[in-house]
């Protein structure tokens, strides 16, 4: 039996280079209500799991930052960030492959790997040198910022999904150390089992959009936030702040 962990997730802030209203919400605003409520939260650590920036700006990733600060946190690449830029921001250049931000942290005798989907492509190359195929049965976990399957999110699924979600989909089903997946991206919040592992939707912190719709639409612009408890068993909770 292992020791419980616990991680706070938070992912699409998409924080400008301006304080901005849009989509139904102050973006900012936003993310800080999400902030103030997790640092109330007893925690290990905190993914910002992509999307980190909306508009490339030295700037924006300098303010998040000192949001952060005090903070125990990793990171992840999404497709509104460049990863280059993003590393540089965080002191992460050294993890950099490719251009690629792909990196490993053992915590509490777990694995948990951050993979880069910033070019909307999960390079499983790149990905297999992070998985050590020797270590125990679901022992390790990625967060990724897009879902590596299609998620019944119609409009996410039709124009933005993962460019080679089958061969990432197919990778997971065969990855015996891998049972979980955390991932951002589709402005929802949905846990899915798929064959042989489960992905876990967080939400945006700035605003939803709705699964049934091809069309763009927003559900609502509430601030979501995630807490990933691994114990025995492994929970997924997501929260809405309304
Ligand atoms: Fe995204």
């Amino acid at each position: 039996m292992g020791e419980n962990i616990r991680i706070i997730q938070l992912n699409d802030m998409h924080i400008s280079s301006g304080d901005i209203f849009r989509n139904g919400a102050n973006i900012r605003n936003n993310f800080l209500k999400a902030l103030d409520r997790i640092r109330k939260i007893p925690h290990d650590f905190i993914v910002l799991n992509g999307d980190l920036a909306h508009d490339i700006d030295d700037n924006d990733y300098q303010w998040l930052k000192e949001q952060m600060t005090g903070l125990k946190y990793h990171i992840t690449s999404g497709n509104h960030d460049l990863s280059p830029l993003l590393a540089k921001s965080f002191g992460l250049e050294k993890h950099l492959i490719s251009d690629k931000l792909f990196y490993k942290k053992r915590y509490k005798g777990k694995n948990f790997v951050f993979a880069d989907t910033s070019e909307e492509y999960l390079d499983t190359d790149i990905l297999k040198r992070f998985i050590d195929r020797h270590s125990g049965k679901a022992d390790t976990f990625v967060f990724m910022h897009h879902p590596p399957s299609l998620c019944n999110s119609k409009h996410m699924d039709t124009f933005y999904p993962l460019g080679n979600h089958a061969e990432a989909e197919d990778y997971f089903s065969k990855c015996e150390q891998v049972e979980h997946v955390f991932c951002a991206h589709y402005h929802t919040n949905l846990n899915l089992k798929k064959e042989n592992f489960s992905l876990h939707i967080c939400p945006s912190t700035w605003y939803q959009i709705g699964r049934k719709q091809k069309k763009f639409n927003i559900r609502h612009s509430f601030p979501g936030y995630g807490i990933i408890d691994i114990g025995d068993s492994v929970r997924v909770k997501h929260y809405y702040i309304k």
